[in-house]
């Protein structure tokens, strides 16, 4: 039985333009996933939207819906593609480039559906990403010309493409380390500081700026600041747009919160964990810079703290030791590989370990999350869900939050909210897991 109101939603109809940031080897994997699943030569396997069920109700009711037909979510048949690119290479080239989907299995069927999808040129500054070089860019006085011109870029492809509605979603590279500062706290401070070219406000930024100021949501899948401060937030609540962040949690990080929460759970310490990638892509070149690894360092070292919370269990993780390194290894490719070396201790302080080897193939878990995150965020901004969406917090790394709020990383507890907030939308009851009905008498 229902207990609440089903909030009010717009239906999905009509076209949804997906505007990624960047046409690497994230969105074009994404992008080639979704026609061939299109064309019913393939199986969205990863995607929560596609695959994913969701129990309602009682266990003894047996209701398990796939999530796509208890939510009203954009069929696949609905999505177009656009993007923005500093590389002039179209989505087929660039897939080449990337190496990630076979050639003649998943990309020579659709080439012509690959080759027509032209990155619309990008704003670009090679200041906050040091390793990539591009012609296709967009030049302007200031940064507040360079927004206006995303601005008319969005309008333009909403029209030509006779979209419904939009969503953006960065998939672009990793920017340099930047913190929130006064440009960053109010609406008016940020456009001033755009109007000066201030050298705190990144491309990725005016990106979301534009987005948001176009009323289209917008999903941050790389750690940098993008809109995760007080300017932008204020700015997406009052404009009613859909916000959110930060790196798409897809490899040794979702590892990494799942045991995590498993040695809080038993009460078993941990004295050290030692990650080590190697990653032979574009991403792992741009990373190999220390600027931008600084930003996805914070990402990746965030999650233990939170979830081990030191302050409670000082006995258990007090004295841990946490490192996070990424090694570009090119002839890897985007088949990454990821080590985790675990040092716990149990009863009476017995010292164990454990070692995880992910050999992983980082866009292949990406691009479903880029889909979901897609599907999601679009259903937020239709059911007006406006600001940032906590409740999508089980896509990524770095979970962006209310101020004063900290994140959740435990993948189980993330995929609680996003299940009871569907539950929440529709008017369903929410699950505790509780139980004690079942053996309660009658
Ligand atoms: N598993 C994963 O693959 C994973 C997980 C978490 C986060 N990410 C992040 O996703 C992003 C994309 O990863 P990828 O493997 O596709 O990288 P990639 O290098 O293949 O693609 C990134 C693309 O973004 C473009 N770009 C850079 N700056 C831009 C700008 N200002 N505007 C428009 N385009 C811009 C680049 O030219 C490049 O084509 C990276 O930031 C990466 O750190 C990836």
């Amino acid at each position: 039985m229902a207990e609440q109101t089903a909030r009010p939603i717009r239906p999905a109809q009509g076209k949804l333009g997906v505007l990624c940031v960047g046409l690497g080897a994230v969105a074009t994997t994404f992008i080639a996933g979704v026609e061939n699943v299109r064309r019913g030569g393939a199986t969205p396997i990863g995607s929560l939207t596609q695959m994913g069920t969701i129990r309602l109700g009682k266990r003894t009711e047996s209701r398990a819906p796939l999530i796509r037909d208890f939510v009203p979510l954009a069929a696949l048949s609905d999505l177009v593609f656009g993007a923005w690119d500093p590389l002039p290479d179209d989505a087929y080239t660039a897939a080449r480039h990337a190496g990630v989907l076979d050639r003649h299995e998943h990309l020579a069927p659709i080439a012509d559906f690959l080759k027509a999808i032209t990155p619309m040129p990008a704003v670009f500054d090679q200041n906050y990403v040091k390793r990539l070089e591009g012609k296709n860019v967009k030049t302007g006085k200031t940064k507040r010309e360079l927004a206006e011109a995303l601005r008319k870029d969005i309008r333009d492809f909403k029209a030509k493409h006779r979209c419904d509605r939009l969503v953006m979603v960065w998939c672009a590279s990793t920017e340099i380390f930047l913190s929130p500062g006064p440009a960053h706290r109010t609406l008016e401070a940020f456009e001033k500081a755009m109007d000066a070219n201030d050298p705190t406000i990144a491309p990725s930024m005016l990106y979301a700026y534009a987005a948001i100021q176009e009323g289209v949501p917008f999903a941050n899948g790389a750690p940098n600041l993008t809109c995760d401060f007080p300017a932008m937030e204020g700015l997406a609540r009052d404009k009613g747009v859909a916000i959110g962040g930060k790196d798409f949690k897809t490899g040794q990080t979702m590892i990494k919160t799942v045991l995590a929460p498993m040695f809080k759970a038993r009460m078993l310490g941990v004295a050290g964990w030692y990650s080590t990638n190697i990653l032979g892509n574009r991403d792992g070149e741009v990373l190999d810079d220390p600027e931008s690894f600084k930003t996805k360092e914070e990402s990746k070292l965030g999650v233990l703290e939170y979830i081990l919370q030191p302050q409670l269990y000082p006995e258990l993780y007090g004295k841990i030791f946490h490192k996070v390194r990424i090694n570009y290894y090119p002839p890897r490719g985007d088949n990454k590989e990821g080590w985790d070396n675990i040092d716990i201790f149990g009863w009476l302080g017995y010292p164990m370990q454990i070692k995880v080897d992910f050999l992983c193939r980082d866009s292949i878990l990406a691009a479903p999350l880029v889909l979901d995150l897609a599907l999601f965020f679009d259903l937020a901004q239709r059911a007006g869900m406006s600001g940032i969406q906590e409740w999508l917090s089980f896509y990524f790394k770095s979970p962006q939050t209310a101020p004063g709020l900290y994140p959740e990383h435990d993948l189980f507890i993330q995929q609680t909210k996003l299940k009871n907030t569907l539950r929440y939308v529709m008017g369903e009851e929410q699950i505790t897991h509780l139980g004690i009905e079942y053996y309660q008498e009658a």
